[in-house]
């Protein structure tokens, strides 16, 4: 099956925004990815609802929205109002994770599991099930651009078999440093959708980039 192609917004000229959404739209991009950052659970700030919102009024793919803030519970609804499809909350920041994914699907959006790299599968052994997605961190989250940790390969496989286990119905999505030399490895054990940023945006022809994306394997 061809990989979900979910190009991170990150990674765009914030001061285009509207053609690099159309850029998008009329690209083989699947999914928006988001990242919004609170200079708390990590260390940068990235963008927030007003942003969101603007992009909203000209994307027509679905939004892909990864939050790396705090006690996201306070936020879900906001969020999805905001125009999120799927929400992807950390494990790390969830004191109350089902509860937390229980809250989003009350939304009427899909719910993901977001994971750093040091965070190990076996922690999601009794929330798989209620999971729509798992975003595995392939770098710290924080900034795009940064190099991929090939420990995330030995991830993707854990959480795979865990997927099986449990007979979850879960996407595996891989998040940082993907470009088209991981990507057919990523395939392979098993990612089911790959966030790019600096890949994409860096490239000479997004759309091309894009395209060579959803064709890795
Ligand atoms: C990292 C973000 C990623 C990032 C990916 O904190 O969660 O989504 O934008 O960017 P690249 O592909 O440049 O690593
Ligand atoms: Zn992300």
């Amino acid at each position: 099956m061809r990989p979900i192609i979910a190009p991170s917004l990150l990674a765009s000229d914030f001061a285009n925004l509207q053609s690099e959404v159309e850029m998008l739209n009329n690209s083989q991009a699947d999914w928006l990815h988001i990242d919004i950052m609170d200079g708390r659970f990590v260390p940068n700030i990235s963008f927030g609802f007003p942003v969101m919102e603007a992009v909203k009024r000209f994307s027509k793919k679905p939004m892909d929205v990864h939050l790396m803030i705090v006690e996201p519970e306070k936020y879900i609804e906001q969020f999805r109002e905001a125009g999120a499809d799927y929400i992807s909350v950390h494990v790390e920041a969830c004191t109350h994770l089902h509860r937390t994914l229980q809250q989003i699907k009350a939304t009427g959006a899909k719910a993901g599991i977001a994971v750093n790299p040091h965070t190990s599968a076996r922690l999601l052994e009794d929330v798989i099930t209620d999971a729509d997605l798992v975003c595995i961190m392939s770098v710290n989250p924080g900034f795009g651009g940064q190099k991929f940790i090939d420990n995330t390969y030995r991830k993707i496989e854990g959480i795979k078999d865990l997927i099986i286990q449990r007979n979850s119905q879960a996407l595996i999505e891989v998040d940082g440093g993907v470009n088209l030399q991981n990507a057919p490895l990523l395939l392979e054990k098993g990612a089911d959708a790959l966030v790019a940023g600096s890949f994409v945006f860096s490239s000479a022809n997004p759309t091309q980039t894009i395209a060579n994306l959803k064709s890795a394997k």
